[in-house]
């Protein structure tokens, strides 16, 4: 017999809102629901029901359906509005040519290249630091992540755009955060109108300049142009990758370098090897291969802080998930959050101790980039940049902690909040 997954009851209710109060982050509803009721429940709110699933074989469900059975698009989700047809939106047909058209810009070869635009990127920005001074990581990072990424795929040198299109990115980013649209889905948004604006005259104009140019560099924007693709077609994919590359890898690294402040003995360790490996040479894909400890620390920061915290899905069929019945249409969000953080997967989960990567993971226990058809197509991009970042930084600076309380916001990705502050030395 078929059971509906649990509906959490007034009791639970309370103790979530209390524990969501103490913790300042909707995540600690779920992990109060997670303790009482296990794997499967269900999230409800007026105008919100999501079926939340975690642990190795949720996700594993989850990950492995193809879109007949667990869909991505929903209309009414502003991601969905924003981004129109960006392969992260689409189904079916529509997102797998997409992504055949754009998966060569992520093979080892043209990884190898990017490199360089990482390092640059993390040079422009610590340029600016001065020993001594403290500096809010989300900020920099984000700088950081957007200069290497608009190098590295189009070509463009973002220092130069970065100051006029900075507010209508944040803009873009809010746009898509949870808000009041998950329970009135279309409740009215004024005030984004203009700054999207601005992201798309600036996003058609570079398609447009590279239309006109004699020569194509070999990268991202050249190879949707060379495949023929429409001017709104293409600057689906520019925006698409824009904000699913940087945001995720700013909130990643502002998350290492709080990381690495706080366990000094750690950075410290770390800090060592990457000088003897590198001496004054700018860090290359192999050095990191070299210095395994580097992904580890980027892997551990990930496990306790996911920057996509969950993946949506629609239920595209009636459904069953280990005896729970999920009706056709139900959103099912896998929660990467819980699952890294289950002590039935995890010796010690909350203490932040990288050397657990030395050993690989369970399969679907560690589902950072999600996994199946549909897993991040930049996460390659995202390892090699977060431990070049990292060992580039550790090269010349050495972070201490900063007196502050953070808390987890749940915004386009899990950020540490209000701010990151570390000091540079
Ligand atoms: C730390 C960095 C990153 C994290 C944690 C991350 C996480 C994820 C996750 C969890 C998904 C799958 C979501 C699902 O199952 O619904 C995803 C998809 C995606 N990511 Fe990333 N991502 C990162 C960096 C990047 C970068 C650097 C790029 C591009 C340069 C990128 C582009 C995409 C795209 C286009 C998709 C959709 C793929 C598809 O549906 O076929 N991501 N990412």
């Amino acid at each position: 017999m078929l059971k509906d997954p649990p509906i959490p009851d007034s009791q639970a209710g309370l103790a979530a809102l209390q524990n969501m109060l103490r913790q300042r982050t909707p995540l600690a509803a779920l992990e109060t629901f997670h303790a009482r009721y296990g794997n499967a429940f269900q999230a409800n709110l007026p105008g919100f029901s999501a079926t939340v699933l975690s642990g190795a074989d949720a996700c594993r469900f989850v990950l492995s359906a193809g879109s007949d059975t667990l869909s991505w698009r929903n209309e009414k989700d502003p991601i969905a509005k924003l981004l129109d047809q960006g392969v992260l939106v689409t189904d079916g047909n529509t997102h797998d040519d997409m992504r055949r058209i754009m998966t060569p810009a992520f093979h080892r070869k043209m990884l190898s290249l990017y490199t360089e635009a990482m390092v640059w990127g993390t040079d422009v920005v610590t340029a600016k630091w001065a020993s001594g001074e403290t500096r809010d990581m989300l900020n920099e990072m984000r700088q950081l992540t957007l200069i290497a990424l608009m190098k590295a795929l189009f070509s463009i040198d973002f220092s130069q755009d970065i100051d006029p299109l900075w507010r209508p990115i944040l803009k873009s980013l809010k746009y898509i955060s949870p808000g009041a649209w998950l329970l009135w889905a279309d409740v009215p948004r004024p005030g984004y109108g203009k700054a999207l604006g601005r992201l798309d005259t600036y996003l058609y104009g570079l398609i447009a300049e590279r239309r006109a140019a004699q020569e194509q560099p070999e990268d991202f924007l050249g190879l949707l142009i060379d495949a023929g693709l429409s001017d709104a077609l293409i600057r689906d994919q520019l925006l698409t990758m824009l904000i699913a590359g940087h945001d995720t890898c700013t909130a990643l690294l502002a998350w290492v370098m709080l990381m690495m402040a706080d366990h000094p003995d750690i950075q410290g360790n770390t800090q060592t090897k990457v000088r003897d490996a590198l001496s004054s040479a700018s860090p290359t894909l192999d050095h990191i291969k070299q210095l395994p400890e580097l992904d580890h620390i980027v892997n551990e920061t990930m496990r306790l802080y996911p920057p996509v915290h969950a993946g949506n899905r629609f239920a595209a069929q009636d459904l069953e998930f280990e005896g729970f019945r999920i009706p056709k249409g139900q959103r099912v969000m896998y929660s990467i959050y819980l699952t890294h953080r289950d002590a039935t997967l995890w010796e010690d989960p909350l203490r932040f101790r990288p050397e657990r990567f030395a050993t690989k993971p369970q399969a679907f226990s560690y589902v950072p980039f999600g996994g199946g058809a549909r897993i991040c197509i930049g996460y390659r991009f995202a390892q090699i940049e977060a431990a070049l970042v990292l060992a580039r930084i550790l090269q010349h600076w050495t972070l201490a902690p900063v007196k502050q309380k953070l808390h987890l916001h749940m915004g386009a990705t899990l950020e540490p909040s209000p701010k990151a502050l570390v000091r540079v030395i």
